[in-house]
């Protein structure tokens, strides 16, 4: 690597900076935490490396199973250096299992198994923290037409059916994740990060969420958490 180029843009978890060719840029995860929309903050003492170490495991995984992602390669314990995409302002998410909004929106059971699972659209805009919506909202934005939204979907089910038998060989149980797509050279590419932060997975022996919940509902011993699902994805 030659060195990291000036600083493009710094996210709540990462800061993205310039590489040495225009077409990719480094990423550099930080301990920083927030949820509920940065109304809560905080600092995981070494997330920014397991959340690396972890994306990079999962980049690698699903590159084998033929969906193209924008990772190149892990640079350094906190930096990874990848395609520089286009973010498609979608967060898309896929759930196995009740929890979390879903639970809340519809009133379901958190637990309640999901057969076969669901995906949703989130539009990624801060400011009016991140609302759930349809295909329909999406064309209305500008922001993806039917075809890409069907190939975001469809994305998100085969990494789906990648993860989750994969967490599941290593007892833990995917209940839900949340993924983001980028355009590179007219390609959709398989973008940001797939960590503890974005994934919901519930200790299979125990039900004992190993996953941003810890932080979310302060249920302590989140550093633990995170590096045990380090272990076990890379063990
Ligand atoms: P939710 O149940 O709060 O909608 O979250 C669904 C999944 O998406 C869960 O695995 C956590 C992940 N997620 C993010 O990665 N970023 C976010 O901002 C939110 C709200 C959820």
């Amino acid at each position: 690597m030659d060195g990291m180029g000036p600083l493009l843009y710094e996210g709540k978890a990462k800061k993205i900076f310039a590489a040495a060719r225009p077409d990719q840029v480094v990423h550099y995860f930080k301990d920083d935490a927030t949820a509920f929309n940065a109304e809560k903050r905080g600092t995981i003492l070494d997330k920014g490396v397991v959340n690396n170490r972890m994306s990079e495991r999962m980049f690698r995984l699903l590159e084998e199973h033929g969906i193209h992602t924008h990772f190149i390669e892990r640079i350094s314990e906190r930096e990874m250096l990848t395609k520089k995409v286009t973010i498609v302002p979608v967060e898309v998410v896929v759930r196995n299992v009740v929890a979390g909004s879903l639970a809340k929106r519809l009133g379901l059971s958190v637990g309640t198994a999901i057969q076969p699972a669901i995906v949703e659209f989130y539009y990624k805009d801060d400011s009016l923290g991140d609302p759930l919506v349809n295909d329909d909202h999406l064309r209305l934005l500008n922001v993806a037409t039917p075809a890409v939204l069907r190939e975001l979907r469809e994305s998100a089910q085969r990494v789906n059916a990648v993860l989750k038998p994969f967490m599941a060989d290593r007892k833990m149980q995917l209940v839900d994740f949340k993924l983001e797509f980028g355009v590179y050279h007219n390609k959709m590419l398989l973008a940001d990060e797939i960590s503890p932060d974005t994934c919901r997975l519930w200790d299979m022996s125990t039900g004992e969420s190993m996953d941003k919940d810890r932080f979310r509902q302060d249920m302590g011993k989140i550093e633990e958490a995170y590096q045990e699902v380090l272990k076990r994805v890379w063990g």
